[in-house]
């Protein structure tokens, strides 16, 4: 089976780029990343990317105003042209519309710094110290108009210490990020997962133990 050629889209550091980036060197890797995209000139992560021989495509939110339609226009032909099949939101920081979104149903995948349903939005380290939260974790799930929401395909758990600080666990949850976030591309990069009812089925079954990892 060949290959499905991947895009990841970043706006920043881009370690969860870099982490798909490696596992995808492994030509038994069901994913090849073809294409890093940011909405940022300035994004670190696109070193990372022409360090690796990627091609790189800038589409600047900036230069497009108010005009999202125009944006997420521009968006899509780079992805287009990159004859994209999977897509990886890994810290891009632009909200998407319905009309964008529609266009990839199943076929668009994020990774969020918490257990979903639980912390959506940003500043999720802090706010999860804030709650009290004895777990916290990361999420990828396949990207439906509503923010953070859409099925999850696998989880991490990572235990809170008592001296934790934000930083401090940011750095273990990032750590479990940059190990489930390939395991999730691997597992839809080969068709195995499916979308019943709103809830991802893995090879058939709601859960495997392969998808959630703990630290
Ligand atoms: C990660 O914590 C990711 O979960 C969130 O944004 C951060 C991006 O970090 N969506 P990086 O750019 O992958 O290093």
């Amino acid at each position: 089976m060949s290959r499905k050629r991947v895009a990841v889209l970043i706006s920043g550091r881009g370690s969860n780029m870099a982490a798909l980036i490696e596992a995808a060197k492994d030509k038994s890797f069901p994913a090849e990343i073809v294409l890093v995209l940011s909405n940022r000139p300035d994004a670190g992560g696109l070193d990372t990317a022409k360090a690796n021989a990627l091609a790189t495509e800038i589409v600047d939110h900036t230069k497009y105003g108010k005009d999202r339609a125009a944006f997420e226009s521009a968006l899509q032909a780079a992805l287009v042209k990159h004859r994209i099949e999977i897509v990886c939101l890994a810290g891009f920081m632009r909200l998407l519309t319905a009309d964008f979104v529609n266009q990839w149903p199943e076929r668009m995948i994020n990774i969020h710094p918490a257990l979903l349903p639980a912390f959506k939005g940003l500043d999720t380290h802090q706010r999860a110290l804030d709650a009290g939260a004895k777990v916290h974790g990361a999420t990828v799930h396949f990207v439906v108009p509503e923010m953070d929401a859409g099925p999850i395909i696998a989880q991490a758990a990572v235990a809170v210490r008592p001296d934790d600080t934000e930083q401090t666990l940011a750095a273990r949850v990032l750590a479990v990020e940059h190990r489930l976030y390939p395991l999730a591309l691997k597992l839809v990069a080969e068709g195995r997962v499916r979308v019943v009812d709103g809830h991802s089925l893995i090879d058939g079954a709601p859960v495997a133990d392969s998808v959630a990892l703990s630290e």
